[in-house]
């Protein structure tokens, strides 16, 4: 049995004096779907998953469980197995006493033998059955505190960051043994992580959290191909995509240009539809996102139709073994998106801070807390010149730590690069993205769908 869970317009708050934590979610999971959610900390998801679980109370909205109203159903009427991070089995028990726990609950006095060993099988842990969980490493107890959600045959499945204690190397095993198991059981799962690799390699779909708003669900190809905003685009993937300031310009007699600091991109004629649409940013500042894949090194000469040249001084370079990054200055200025590793971000703006704030912020501020605040700023001070920043006003957000350069690319180990090299750059206007001053993606358009051929 597995059942589908539907979120209608879900908000929370602890207290009335603290704002949503949750702010009106609407998410359907489908019967047997391996669904995501994704978030950095503090932007709600264990909340979430609290309140599909019961233990949490719902301020407002509605859950429904295989279509029926569930707000108010005990977590032990909704037949759900919860797998925590800080995952506890009872001390004074086997593995095999903390697996067989919830059976005993549910049915005294029956045999529950054959389901703890069948489930032992199931995760590779039938010879640790006999042993106490102090006799067990951080992955055994892990495979333990599986099996006793496992065992019981839920409807359903709550996974909360079960992984993040492990090493990567157990995170990785891991996270394959979960994928393969919760297809064969086919149950129903909802898996949180701030880690958006693991998202990305474990979900169905993945669902995007920031402040406790939904920013974007759908499957972990669209939400890398066609980000919604410039939050979800830096969010997700490795090496995180590469934001800069840009200027459209769009003259009426010339070509249409995005200007990143002293270089100019020239959107190549005849303009794409996507490009067209750009028009209407004319004279305004954008975020020009450039994934490492959308930029190579090559002489202009080198260009195939799309390609557009560009310039970069090397600033750093990561020897990564198979692949090196190469970090570059450009001349222009990255662009911030706040939260991205915020520890919490629903700390109130004290008075003082309030009052020092511009007009401009304040409005921001207040259009932004509609939907779990601006996912960009672009009223930041401009860096003066390559090397140079400038300082943030007070009340500013924390800069985040400044990487050497402003454009991260990846090539081949082969390529002989040396610090303070100026190297030519083309980039793939095909894959680039464009985001307006709010963040939200304008190019390509907001309403592209994603071409799963691709
Ligand atoms: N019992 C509580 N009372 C008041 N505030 C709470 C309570 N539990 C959580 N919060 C707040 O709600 C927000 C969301 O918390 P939640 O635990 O859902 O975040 P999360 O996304 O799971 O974060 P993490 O990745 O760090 O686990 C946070 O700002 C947190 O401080
Ligand atoms: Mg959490």
């Amino acid at each position: 049995m597995t059942r589908a869970i539907s979120l209608h317009d879900v908000s929370k708050t602890y207290s009335s004096k603290t704002p949503r934590v949750v702010d009106r979610l609407s998410l359907d999971v489908a019967p047997g779907e391996f669904l995501v959610l994704l978030g950095p900390s503090g932007c709600g998801k264990s909340t979430v998953l609290r309140m599909i679980a019961g233990l949490e109370e719902i301020t407002e909205g509605m859950l429904l469980l295989d279509g029926e109203y569930a707000n108010e159903l005990p977590p032990a009427a909704r037949d759900m197995a919860m797998v925590f991070q800080n995952f506890a089995l009872y001390p004074n028990m086997t593995g095999r006493g903390n697996i067989g726990f919830p059976l005993r609950i549910e049915s005294p006095g029956a045999d529950h033998g054959p389901r703890i060993d069948a489930t032992a099988r199931m995760l590779g842990i039938e010879d640790l059955l006999d042993r106490l969980p102090g006799q067990l490493s951080g992955g055994e107890r892990q495979r333990v505190a599986m099996g006793r959600a496992i065992a019981r045959h839920p409807s359903v499945f709550l996974m909360d960051e079960p992984l993040s204690n492990l090493d990567a190397k157990l995170r990785s095993h891991l996270r394959a043994e979960i994928a393969r198991l919760t297809r064969e059981l086919g149950v129903t799962t909802l898996y949180v992580t701030h880690d958006q690799s693991e998202a990305m390699s474990l979900g169905d779909r993945v669902a995007v959290l920031r402040g406790g708003v939904l920013q974007q669900v759908g499957t972990p190809r669209a939400v890398y191909a066609l980000p919604r905003n410039v939050f979800v685009a830096a969010f997700i993937g490795t090496p995180r995509i590469n934001l800069l300031r840009g200027l459209v310009r769009a003259p009426l007699d010339g070509a249409m240009t995005i200007r990143l600091g002293k270089q100019f991109l020239r959107l190549p004629e005849p303009l794409s539809l996507d490009h067209q649409l750009l028009r209407v940013q004319q004279g305004r500042e954008v975020i020009v996102g450039l994934r490492s894949e959308a930029v190579r090194i090559a002489k202009p000469a080198a260009a195939r139709p799309g390609e557009v040249p560009l310039t970069g001084l090397v600033e750093h370079l990561e020897f990564q073994g198979h692949e090196v990054l190469v970090h570059f200055d450009t001349g222009s200025s990255p662009a911030v998106v706040p939260e991205l590793e915020a520890p919490r971000p629903h700390t109130r703006p004290d008075r003082r801070r309030r009052r020092d704030a511009t007009v401009l912020e304040r409005l921001r501020e207040r259009a932004g807390a509609l939907r779990g605040g601006p996912v960009a700023l672009l009223d930041r001070p401009r860096r003066a010149g390559a090397g140079e920043t400038g300082a943030a006003p007070e009340g500013a957000p924390a800069a985040e730590p400044r990487l050497p350069g402003d454009l991260v690319v990846r090539t081949t180990p082969d390529i002989r690069l040396r610090h303070g090299m100026q190297v030519p750059l083309l980039v793939d206007l095909a894959h680039l993205f464009v985001f307006d001053q709010h963040g939200e993606r304008v190019c390509p358009a907001p309403d592209r769908l994603p071409d799963l051929r691709e």
